[in-house]
């Protein structure tokens, strides 16, 4: 028979992954994060009797896959069609979606303003982190308050449960899972085992009621969602906001998204009264572009299903160090050094005794390869100090040889970028755009093509 535990006893778990461990350890052994155990305190299982109510996720009843309605596939829209293309187009019933992003960022303010736009529905919103009148005061900058949006300043996850299912909101709003705390557990609110249980009540309460649920959690300082990933498994969607302090553009991404796709953003800015949309993000960055200088392209990325234009700027200058800094800000580390190393073998450049400065303007961060183009001329033009010729856009993947690959979506590219006044592209040969542009299109086949022909 096995024995039963009836004495507390100490593991430790893992703040990354969730590990369990009896003993500490300087690095987990499951994902090698290092000094990421935390002491935690188990107290003894409750003896489980047959008469405990089943809870209602336990009573559900399995249904024929083509009884199901296609009414669950309804989405309902956010008033905020930023938000509505990030989440693939609007909220799906039941749906547990992560708001995540760095303190005072504006997850407060855009999960406020969209309860605001939706005013024919029954909203609750629990804060953790500010009195009712808080609230207030910042919806008096953002709007006019609706009937039917509820305030409850709870950190008590059993109450908010329970207000939840006596209020039947259409919408439950939770800000932040980090102050949230189950009175049962001995651990401190926001630790990861309290973030793991109130998550999973939360996720029981959306599912079982079919009420969307938006969850706000803080991020650590090295930009990963706090708690363990186990959260991030847990719920359907996790948006992801993010700018730098110095600007007011915040960029709204789906790191995950069950209904939909994580490439989409959604780009605002944050003013006096709240967050504003902006629906054209190319104008918002390219503004003051400065002109005849060095070192400084544009480029087209798709974010999703819509191109952006974006500025580069870069800097390449000489360093007495033996061991030169690379530096890059929006553009991956590694692909700038690919980069750099393609054009020293195929181009002649040198920059083994030179620092070189990236930087991608608008807090915008290039993903896509189809910016290594701008990216290596912005460099070469730092490099040799000329000045790209103006109005004109550069497109393509820098394969290993110098070659220039081809990329999607181009006739959207070149759409959007004639749209904003360009007047040349560079792009890919391989690439053979369909139908007429108004903006001459210059194909290429290689880096060293592109410095002929530009
Ligand atoms: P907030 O939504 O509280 O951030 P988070 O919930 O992510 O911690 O955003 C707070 C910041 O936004 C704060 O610096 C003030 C600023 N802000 C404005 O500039 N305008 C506004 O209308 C509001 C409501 C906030
Ligand atoms: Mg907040």
């Amino acid at each position: 028979m096995a024995k039963t535990v009836n004495k507390t006893k100490t593991v430790y778990v893992c703040s990354e992954c969730g590990n369990e461990n009896p003993k500490w350890a300087g690095q987990c052994p499951a994902c090698g994060a290092w000094n990421s155990f935390f002491e935690q305190i188990v107290e003894p299982d409750k003896p489980v009797t047959l008469t405990t109510k089943a809870d209602p996720m336990k009573r559900a009843v399995p249904k024929r896959l083509r009884e199901i309605t296609a009414e669950s596939e309804l989405r309902q829209t956010t008033g905020i069609s930023e938000l509505d293309r990030v989440l693939g187009g609007g909220i799906v019933k039941g749906s547990l979606i992560l708001v995540s992003g760095e303190p005072g960022i504006g997850k407060s303010t855009i999960l406020l303003q969209m309860c605001m736009k939706m005013r024919d529905l029954r909203i609750l919103y629990v804060s953790g982190e500010e009195s009712p009148r808080q609230i207030k005061l910042r919806a008096d900058r953002v709007g006019e308050y609706p009937e039917n949006l509820f305030i409850l300043s709870e950190t008590d996850i059993s109450a908010v449960v329970e207000r939840t299912q006596e209020a039947a909101p259409d919408i439950l709003v939770v800000d932040s899972i980090q102050t949230m705390y189950r009175q049962d557990m001995t651990s401190a609110p926001g630790s990861v085992p309290q973030v793991r249980e109130c998550t999973s009540e939360l996720m029981r309460i959306a599912k079982s009621m079919e009420i969307p649920t938006f969850v706000v959690s803080h991020v650590n300082k090295e930009g990963a969602i706090a708690g363990p990933k186990v959260m991030e498994h847990m719920v359907d969607a996790v948006l992801y906001f993010e700018g730098e302090r110095s600007s007011d553009h915040r960029i709204l991404r789906a790191i995950k998204n069950r209904f939909g796709s994580t490439n989409e953003i959604g780009v605002f800015e944050m003013t006096e009264e709240g967050l504003k949309e902006i629906p054209n993000p190319s104008e918002l960055f390219l503004l003051d572009k400065p002109e005849n200088v060095s070192g400084i392209a544009t480029l087209c990325v798709m974010e999703g299903t819509r191109p952006i234009i974006a500025e580069v700027q870069t800097l390449v200058s000489k360093t007495p160090f033996p061991s030169p800094r690379r530096t890059a800000v929006g553009f991956d580390y590694q692909r700038l050094n690919l980069i750099l190393a393609v054009l020293e073998r195929r181009c002649g450049l040198f920059f083994g005794a030179s620092d070189v400065y990236v930087n991608v303007i608008g807090g915008l961060r290039l993903d896509e390869p189809a910016a290594d183009l701008g990216v290596a001329m912005a460099i070469i033009s730092a490099a040799k100090d000329f000045v790209l010729p103006e109005k004109t856009i550069l497109i393509g993947e820098i394969g290993l040889a110098g070659e220039l690959r081809a990329v999607s979506g181009i006739e959207k590219r070149l759409h959007e970028a004639a749209s904003l006044g360009f007047t040349r592209a560079v792009i890919p040969a391989r690439n053979r755009p369909k139908g007429s542009f108004p903006l001459e299109v210059i194909p290429a086949y290689s880096i060293k093509d592109v410095l002929n022909k530009i």
